[in-house]
């Protein structure tokens, strides 16, 4: 497999940067520099397609793509299944390009050199295979794929393209999760040797995945790997080490079948007096436009009920992991809290490292992130990170540049993600899946033919 990975390793770091976290969060790999910079020798713009015209795509990956980065990029088609949203797309990116419906036609007729995969994601395997064997470097939404089979078959297609494969993890952009890289690196609490990091959906947003095909593992793969594919993504990036071994716990004990009535969607319903979970997506217009104008085509219900029988993955989930350098991580998530955030604590051999993020709080006035650092026999330290604007604490923004704009700056703090990282962080969450189901631990090496590293590579 070609090497997906940023080259700077720890200890090169600590010798050689002592960069602000800011100036550094410009910088690229050398999986994307290659695609750039075979594209800025050119002279052209990127070829761009993309396939999967729901709010993703079209948002970041579409609009923002055609607005922020033209000089760069020409997006030459858009396919989706859904003919009236692929329409709607258009329109709305505000491009004039060709669209499809059919993949193989978008391929052969647009011949682009990058495809942006962000349909449903048990259908990313389909697109990344088959958008490297046509020649395309990839850039997939997460999580890289849904099981152990399809992950397989993307690792081997990039083994024998050796094609690109960029995984959008934007969490690890945020000022304040580059911040804690940045004191792990420094060792500032000694050597790391377990985490406990607990993350909590409150009763909106952890609600919307409920609604739709999120909520059907053959679909997304229970949100051990849809959700937390983003939170085992940042263990391991913060751990720079690969897991080893995975214990799980999961059941579904909120929604799905544990109400007394449910119906098939929000709208018409005869219970919504009394659903504390109804959602009138009439009073969205954007979503009104993307999706129920649409629904006739393709039966996508984007307000369905979060009592249907038919919801099969976890809404409470743990795990403990067990990395190749030792580290130890509880880890757990909820989906119905009453706020939104994490915790999270680092042990390390000289001190702890915490803080407790909370996210899109009426009552957090701060505009600012809290870490705070103790030492074992000394002080502690509060360190305040400033909050930065744009989607994910500016994440997503940060994320595009380096893929569409300053592929060759370098990448101290290791953000960009190829393949492996990908392949690395949907394991974890399908073994913990399986781990549920059959009472027993699960090693990462049983999975696919990866073998976990005790330093990613
Ligand atoms: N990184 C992040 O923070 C983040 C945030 C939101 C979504 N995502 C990811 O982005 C992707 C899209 O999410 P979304 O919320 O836009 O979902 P969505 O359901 O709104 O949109 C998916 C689109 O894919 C299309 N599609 C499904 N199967 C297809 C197929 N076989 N061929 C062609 N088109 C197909 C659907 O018609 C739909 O238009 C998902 O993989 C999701 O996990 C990532």
């Amino acid at each position: 497999m070609a090497p997906d990975k940023p080259t700077v390793r720890r200890r090169e770091f600590i010798k050689t940067s002592s960069g602000a976290v800011a100036a550094s969060m410009v910088a690229a790999s050398p999986t994307t520099a290659t695609t750039l910079l075979s594209h800025l020798m050119r002279q052209a713009p990127m070829r761009y397609a993309l396939v999967g015209t729901g709010i993703r795509g079209i948002t970041m990956w579409g609009r923002d793509v055609a607005r922020e980065y033209a000089d760069v990029v020409e997006i030459v088609g858009l396919c989706d299944i859904n003919p009236g949203r692929l329409a709607y797309a258009k329109n709305y990116i505000g491009i004039d390009c060709p669209t499809f419906t059919d993949f193989s036609d978008m391929l052969r007729e647009t011949r682009p050199d990058t495809l942006c995969v962000t349909t449903m994601d048990s259908t990313h395997d389909e697109f990344i295979v088959r958008g490297m064997e046509a020649g395309c470097d990839i850039v997939t939404e997460k999580p890289l794929t849904t099981d152990e089979d399809k992950c397989q078959r993307i690792l081997d297609a990039q083994a024998r393209t050796r094609k690109n494969v960029t995984v959008t993890f934007n969490y690890r952009y945020s000022p304040h999760r580059t911040r804690m890289t940045q004191l792990l690196m420094e060792e500032r609490i000694g050597r790391l040797t377990s985490i406990d990091f607990h993350w909590y959906l409150d009763v909106d947003h952890g609600t919307s995945y409920f609604r739709r095909w999120h909520g059907k593992e053959r679909y997304g793969g229970t949100l051990f790997v849809h959700k937390a594919t983003h939170h085992f993504d940042l263990l391991n990036w913060w751990i720079d080490s690969e897991p080893e071994e995975v214990f799980a716990h999961g059941a579904l004990e909120y929604y799905g079948h544990n109400n007394p009535f449910r119906h098939t969607n929000c709208r018409g319903c005869p219970y919504a007096d009394q659903c504390r979970h109804f959602w009138d997506i009439t009073q969205d217009e954007f979503l009104m436009r993307l999706y129920v104008d649409h629904e006739h085509h393709d039966g996508y219900l984007r307000d369905g009920c979060v009592w249907s029988n038919e919801i099969d993955i976890f809404d409470k989930m743990a795990a403990q992991i067990r990395y190749m350098n030792g580290v130890q991580v509880s880890y757990s998530c909820t989906t119905y809290s009453p706020y939104e955030g994490y915790r999270i604590a680092f042990n390390g051999t000289k001190g702890r490292m915490e803080a407790w993020i909370k996210e899109q709080q009426p009552w957090q006035a701060e505009e600012y992130d809290e870490i705070r650092v103790t030492d074992n026999f000394g002080d502690t330290e509060l360190i305040r990170i400033a909050h930065a604007e744009g989607g994910h604490g500016g994440g997503d923004t940060r994320l595009m540049d380096r893929v569409f704009r300053d592929p060759s700056a370098p990448d101290p703090y290791g953000h960009a993600a190829g393949v492996r990282d990908g392949a690395m962080s949907i394991l974890i969450g399908i073994a913990a899946r399986t781990s549920v189901k059959t009472g027993e631990p699960v090693k990462i090496a049983s999975l696919t033919t990866l073998k976990p590293r005790a330093t990613r590579a």
